[in-house]
């Protein structure tokens, strides 16, 4: 299928939030070798060609492997910093407004780094984008699900004194032997400390861990969720609830989880009334930010114009923003949908 021009402008334009990136997946294998060298840091790859040419993934672990030794030469404040202003600028030019955005502090504690060296550094970048484009943003802390609940609750407790520098906690790594239950009372007490929850569930996993997500770990959104399409009554409910899927097409591609894009289940969920929404999850390792992932999928889906309206609402609409900041954006989608759409066809005047 291709995509129409005046279309893919369109979607290029639109404001949109970003639910679903990880900080360590925007590391550009440019800035893994800079850092490398301001580090010391010795890399098992000899140049950006060679790590470049190891990003051909066979599933979610193949890649995992790689993105944790990418996220290995981060190791200062500084370095936390410019990797995120990097995403920043990346994302502002793809006309993302507003972007909450996933940490990942076991990969890097695990190496010795101190947590608040992790926090500083991102949350720094920014409040820094806040002034100088505009853009709004939040931090979702995930936990690493291949880790034990007891490492987990570790980390949650050594973030506590940063409590008002994240919103959230979210769950990744591993999905398959990994179940949400492995993790319902690190996020019961999340809950208790008035953090937003989110999980990645239904992306190699089956459905039923999309439902467990929303059961046992009450979250309010699904990162991925994809494979909630093998189970209507769940995709009914997820609609009746009005659950978003946050849905990252080019890594789903990459990991094969939908080798291709024209087989992914993001229309059909659309339809079937869900809150899908569409993000970059790692960019810097599947190809593309965020405007790459929605031109793709658009691409590769019978997606239309209110298609793309009501996927960049449902990105604001799914967001922890607070109301009245949600309404302005959501107004500012409006109105430009509205305004870009082809001229009304000249009625004649009937008496
Ligand atoms: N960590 C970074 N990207 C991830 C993904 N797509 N799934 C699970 N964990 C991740
Ligand atoms: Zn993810």
């Amino acid at each position: 299928m291709t995509l129409d021009a005046a279309l893919a402008e369109r979607i290029r334009r639109t404001p949109k939030a970003e639910l679903h990136v990880h900080i360590e997946g925007t590391l550009e294998p440019e800035l893994i070798f800079r850092l490398a060298q301001r580090n010391q840091v010795k890399l098992p790859y000899s140049s950006v060609e060679a790590l470049r040419a190891a990003y051909a993934f066979t599933d979610l672990q193949s890649f995992l492997d790689i993105y944790y030794a990418g996220a290995s030469v981060l190791l200062t404040e500084e370095d936390f910093f410019d990797m995120t202003m990097a995403y920043v600028e990346r994302a502002v030019a793809d006309n993302v407004r507003h972007a909450e955005i996933f940490f990942d502090p076991q990969t890097h504690t695990a190496r010795g780094v101190d947590i608040e060296i992790v926090i500083d550094g991102i949350a720094d970048a920014l409040a820094q984008a806040r002034t100088q484009y505009d853009f709004s943003s939040s931090m979702i802390l995930c936990f690493l699900r291949h880790l034990s609940e007891e490492d987990a609750f570790a980390t949650l407790e050594a973030a506590l004194p940063y409590r008002d520098r994240f919103v959230g906690v979210g769950l990744d790594s591993s999905e398959r032997g990994n179940p949400p239950e492995k993790f319902a009372r690190v996020f019961a007490r999340a809950r208790e400390l008035g953090l937003h929850r989110v999980a990645h569930a239904g992306e190699e996993g089956p459905a039923d861990y999309v439902r467990d997500a929303l059961d046992i770990l009450q979250v309010e959104r699904i990162d991925h969720g994809v494979r909630a399409i093998d189970d209507p009554a769940l995709v009914e409910r997820l609609a009746r609830e009005r659950i978003a899927l946050t849905v990252c097409p080019l890594s789903n591609q990459k990991l094969k989880v939908y080798p291709d894009l024209r087989d992914h289940s993001l229309k059909k969920l659309l339809d079937a009334g869900v809150a899908v929404t569409i993000h970059s999850d790692d960019p810097a390792y599947f190809g593309g930010y965020m405007n790459a992932n929605w031109e793709a999928t658009f691409e590769a889906l019978p997606l239309d114009a209110a298609d793309a309206h009501r996927l960049a609402r449902n990105s604001f609409e799914a967001s922890f923003l607070r109301p009245a900041l949600k309404a302005e954006y959501l107004t500012e989608v409006d109105r430009f949908w509205q305004s870009a759409s082809p001229p009304e066809p000249a009625r004649t005047a009937t008496a």
